[in-house]
């Protein structure tokens, strides 16, 4: 099996070469009965889900329904109870963040985490793990650092060409619009060189046009990068339109998985959005309420019905 070496081994990336450079040995993800308990709440269940190298899989599920825990577990942010994760036949269970990027995965988060500064400023955060002079040598300005900060500063303005924030690139981050920060945290995961891309959410928030354009990013990124990409997402749009495979996670469990045509039909998928009996059109054919994303929370899905509130799910009780 194909071994990536931790990124800080990896040789620097040859900043000349073009943008998409197709990677045809992208791993697979499998993440096997992933179970993660808070207090008395099991936010996962035992969960399996596999990414075959080079897909787009996208993770849904109503509000609280695990999908960014499960996100925090393949991150290594939170350690599960019990269950494993495997990237590319290796073990990634319980280890720390930095040590999973260094495997080759990279994520974006639910809520927008940039820093202050320029678009560059943060980029360049994404290329820290693959940065080799050390702390010293980077202090002292010892000689190849500053050659090696321009390589990986052409490399990250390459990358922000490619998702189209080019023209942004020495922009401090707070004067961008809202899409353009969501394309930054793309851009950031993009410049860790990942071969496993998760992203939580990437176009909540976003108007129609602003969510087609980032449709359009991800499924030329997975094209022309050779990326496996696991998707959260609420837009049943979106993930018609670039998934390959769709799991369905309901109470933290997985209620379906399958392609996209399929799950959307599925009787318990409907259920879980609809709270009732599966009588109902299919949930692609739900009219999309015209509530701001920002308001989700407190009004329902984008693309997606609300449910009801939140039953009773004490470990070992009933949930259903
Ligand atoms: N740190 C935590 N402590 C306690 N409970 C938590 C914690 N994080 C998540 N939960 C609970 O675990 C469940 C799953 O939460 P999670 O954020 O994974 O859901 P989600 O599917 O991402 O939802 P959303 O669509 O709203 O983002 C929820 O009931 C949530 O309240
Ligand atoms: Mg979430």
């Amino acid at each position: 099996m194909n071994q990536n070496p931790p990124a800080h081994d990896r040789p620097t990336p040859d900043p000349s070469a073009c943008v998409p450079k197709p990677d045809a040995e992208a791993p697979r993800l499998v993440a096997r009965a992933v179970t993660v308990r808070f207090a008395g709440l099991v936010a996962l269940d035992r969960v399996d889900l596999t990414v075959a190298p080079g897909t787009v899989h996208a993770l849904i599920g109503p509000n609280g329904a695990g999908k960014s825990t499960f996100f925090n577990v393949l991150s290594g942010v939170r350690r599960p109870d019990s269950g494993a994760v495997l990237f590319d036949g290796r073990e990634l269970t319980g280890r720390p963040p930095h040590r999973i990027a260094a495997t080759g995965v990279a994520r974006t988060f639910q809520n927008i985490v940039l820093t202050r500064g320029t678009v560059a400023d943060n980029l360049m955060l994404g290329r820290h793990l693959l940065t080799r002079a050390g702390f010293t040598a980077t202090a002292f300005g010892l000689p190849g650092v500053a050659r090696e900060q321009r390589t990986h500063r052409e490399r990250a303005r390459e990358i922000a060409e490619f998702v189209d924030i080019g023209r942004l690139f020495d922009t401090p981050v707070d004067l961008l619009s809202y899409g353009d920060r969501k394309r930054v945290e793309l851009a950031r995961a993009l410049c860790m060189e990942p071969r496993l891309l998760l992203l939580d959410e990437p176009v909540a928030g976003m108007n129609t046009v602003e969510r087609r354009r980032m449709a359009e990013t991800i499924a030329e990124v997975r094209a022309a990068l050779g990326l496996s990409v696991l998707v959260v997402e609420h837009d049943m749009g979106l993930i018609m339109r670039i998934a390959d495979e769709v799991t369905v996670l309901d109470f933290g469990r997985r209620i379906a998985c399958g392609p996209p045509r399929q799950v959307q039909r599925d009787p318990e998928v409907i259920r879980a959005y609809l709270g009732s009996t599966p009588d109902v059109p299919s949930v692609a054919d739900v009219p999309t309420p015209v509530v701001p994303s920002d308001d989700r929370r407190a009004e329902g899905h984008r693309g997606f019905p609300p449910r009801p509130a939140r039953r009773p799910d004490v470990e070992g009780g009933e949930r259903r």
